[in-house]
């Protein structure tokens, strides 16, 4: 992990007019700031600017060959930045703004900070829905880079409290709109003419996509874990044992639980998918501060959103 040098007085805000000046005039001045949106909680900063990309890479502690996704105000600003064939087209039009992450190949004159996208030809594009973090593309007038603001390989923030306890010290700012609605970070994929290459599942269920574009949703073949290196095995990882798919809670463990049945925390007593997805980054954060040795989870259903809640829990595990 790279050394972490800074120490600052990290604010918390609550979101308005006046705390959005105040980001957007951080943003401006090359600061990485904490912001909302509807998946988690990104560390957002100029894409546009290396200096302040790398500073994200600084405050996270993260492995500099990781790229970033870049948010965008609408589709006209994905336009100046990537090429966006048919098929992205369609996929903005069904989902943006929202959870979908598309990766595209970067324009020629890209103004995007080649350390966003770790010297790779494309780039990771988001138009995301929150109003807060829209507010802040809009004000600072330039794509964000932005990703989940908490340390490299830790659990994703779905409040401002979880980023403080993440990298208090190490940013000057945190925009608090409350929890995060979805609670999972965004579905990412690679468009082609033929098919939707799903490197990373998400809110935007594989079922979502092929309804949207009647294209087939592929599985990355061997070679692209290594242009997809957030999908490292071991990550969201509590500082404590996850063992997964226990039915029942087991003596000095935290029991994440889902549906009826006794637990510390419930992702969805009533065994609703979405609502473990909001509630899973929350739960785990809990059982991580906990005074238990070890943290046991319940079955996750492997439908819908529950395969993009069984990749984030095998990679806790991990
Ligand atoms: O919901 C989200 O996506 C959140 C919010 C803040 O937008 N962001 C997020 O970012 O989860 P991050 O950096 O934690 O995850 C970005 C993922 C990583 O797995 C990275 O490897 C992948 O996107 N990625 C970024 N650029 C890529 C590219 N050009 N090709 C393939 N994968 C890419
Ligand atoms: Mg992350």
């Amino acid at each position: 992990m790279t050394h972490r040098a800074r120490t600052l007085d990290t604010q918390i805000r609550a979101y308005d007019g006046a705390a959005l000046a105040e980001a957007a005039a951080l943003i401006r001045a090359g600061e990485p700031v904490a912001v909302p949106t509807e998946t988690v909680y990104g560390l957002a900063a100029d894409a546009t600017s290396e200096m302040a990309v790398a500073r994200i890479y600084a405050a996270k502690g993260r492995p500099s060959f990781n790229p970033l996704i870049v948010h965008v105000s609408d589709l006209a600003m994905a336009r100046r930045l990537v090429a966006v064939p048919p098929v992205a087209e369609r996929l903005a039009q069904a989902f943006w703004p929202g959870a979908l992450t598309m990766v595209l190949q970067r324009l020629p004159d890209c103004p995007v900070a080649q350390l966003a996208s770790a010297g790779l030809p494309t780039l990771a594009v988001r138009l995301p829905s929150h109003p807060a973090m829209r507010a802040l593309i809009a004000a600072a007038g330039v794509p964000l880079a932005a990703p989940s603001a908490n340390a490299s390989g830790a659990i994703s923030p779905t409040r401002a409290s979880h980023v403080l306890t993440s990298l208090g010290g190490q940013i000057p700012f945190i925009l608090d709109a409350g929890p995060t609605s979805e609670g999972i970070e965004s579905t990412i994929v690679r468009p082609q003419d033929d098919a939707i290459v799903l490197l990373r599942p998400g809110p935007v269920t594989a079922e979502a996509l092929e309804a949207a574009t009647g294209l087939p949703v592929v599985q990355p073949d061997g070679g692209e874990g290594v242009t997809a290196p957030g999908q490292l095995e071991s990550h969201y990882a509590p500082s404590k044992p996850v063992r997964l798919n226990c039915p029942a809670p087991l003596a000095g463990h935290f029991h994440i639980g889902f549906g009826p049945g006794p637990c510390q925390r419930n992702l969805s007593a009533a065994g609703d998918l979405v609502e473990a997805a909001a509630n899973l980054f929350a739960a785990l954060h809990e059982a991580d501060a906990s005074a238990f040795a070890g943290i046991t989870v319940a079955p996750i259903p492997h439908v819908g959103v529950g395969l993009a809640i069984n990749d984030r829990l095998r990679r806790a595990a991990a």
